[in-house]
């Protein structure tokens, strides 16, 4: 069933048509979103929705986000729109921001997985917003990559992760944010953070005063709970190499890394740090630089899988600001490994 010829449309106006066209026939198009880039469907089509499962190989208990490109139709797809809701979306929608609400009878089981909740956002991508305006029906979205493989920040990782899969991929260029959009649950009394993202917990407690961060964003899930987002139980961003998390100065890392040199040994590193490692490397951005590794992230560990490491040791970021969702990504790349080096 997957015996696609993948087009890689462009971003234009013949693109965008295009796009929107076989999304209103029920197939399914990667579209690029200033987080990473979406494998998007008619979210109100469960036919359409349910390809979208086969073509990431997506386990089915792991619901979608519901993207829209204008306020109006968020109220179609929501039982209520909590006072914090409104404050937030007017404040940073579109952007890279989903909350969770209570879900109407509009959104189909195949989107939600069975919950009664749905997720939503408003991208800011301009390409993104073209597509979903013209296919006029919101689009079901997650990200467009296989499942378990890190997400894809431009045209070319779609194309090598949904090759034949998907008729067609537009090409946005680079995602600028990097990573996936903050979700956001405000269903409950007070807004809990589930996955931090574009949008910072400063940026939200400016909003709503009070966040409740899930202990899921840096624990791992125990065994047999039942998480508040299905996404945060599974493995997931890694590349074939077994990652390992290192926290410690530049010196301390260098030191650590070079101990472990050998066939398959690499490191992930921040720029600039990596001139005195005896170890194949890739780097990330700027030490100091959280948006900047943002940006980045996902791409180096891609290029690890090009330089055939067999275990990459990754220099630990700061996680603070939009540099908690880069570490949120790398702990479960590194399937929460982590080396604390003595200083
Ligand atoms: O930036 C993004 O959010 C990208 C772009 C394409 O918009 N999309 C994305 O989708 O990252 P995905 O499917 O890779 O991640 C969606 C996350 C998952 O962790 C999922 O479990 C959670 O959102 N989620 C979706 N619906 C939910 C719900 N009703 N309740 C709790 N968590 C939900
Ligand atoms: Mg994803």
């Amino acid at each position: 069933m997957f015996d696609y010829d993948t087009r890689l449309l462009k971003g234009d106006r013949n693109g965008i048509n295009e796009a929107a066209s076989l999304l209103s026939k029920g197939e399914l198009v990667a579209i690029p979103t200033e987080t990473v880039y979406g494998l998007a469907a008619n979210a109100l089509n469960p036919g359409a929705v349910r390809r979208i499962f086969e073509a990431k190989g997506r386990p089915q208990d792991n619901p979608l986000i519901v993207h829209i490109s204008d306020i109006k139709d968020l109220k179609p797809l929501v039982t209520e729109i909590p006072d914090n809701a409104r404050m937030l979306a007017q404040k940073y929608w579109p952007g890279p921001l989903t909350m969770i609400f209570h879900r109407s009878g509009l959104v189909p089981d195949e989107v939600s997985a069975g919950l009664s909740t749905v997720a939503i956002r408003m991208p800011s991508h301009p390409v993104a917003l073209a597509i979903i305006s013209k296919a006029g029906v919101p689009l079901a979205a997650p990200s467009a990559n296989r499942s378990g493989s890190p997400s894809p920040t431009t045209a070319g990782h779609v194309l090598k992760d949904m090759a034949g899969r998907i008729p067609a991929i537009v090409d946005g260029g680079e995602s600028p944010v990097g990573v996936e959009s903050t979700v956001l649950d405000l269903t409950g009394d007070v807004p809990r953070l589930l996955r931090p993202g574009g949008i910072t917990p400063e940026q939200i407690r400016a909003v709503t005063g009070e966040l409740v961060i899930d202990s899921a964003v840096t624990g791992r899930m125990e065994e047999g709970t039942v998480p508040h987002s299905p996404g945060m139980k599974y493995r997931h961003y890694s590349p074939k190499a077994k990652v390992i998390l290192v926290k410690g100065s530049r010196e301390a890392f260098t030191a650590f890394v070079n101990s472990k040199k050998g066939e398959g040994v690499a490191a992930m590193c921040f720029d600039g740090e990596g001139q005195d490692l005896q170890v194949p490397f890739v780097t990330y951005g700027g030490r100091n630089d959280p948006a900047e590794q943002a940006h980045r992230v996902f791409d180096a560990l891609r290029r690890i899988d090009e330089i055939d490491a067999r275990v990459v040791y990754c220099a630990c970021p700061e996680p603070d600001g939009i540099g908690l969702a880069v570490y949120n990504r790398l702990l479960r790349s590194a399937g929460f490994e982590v080396v604390e080096l003595d200083e």
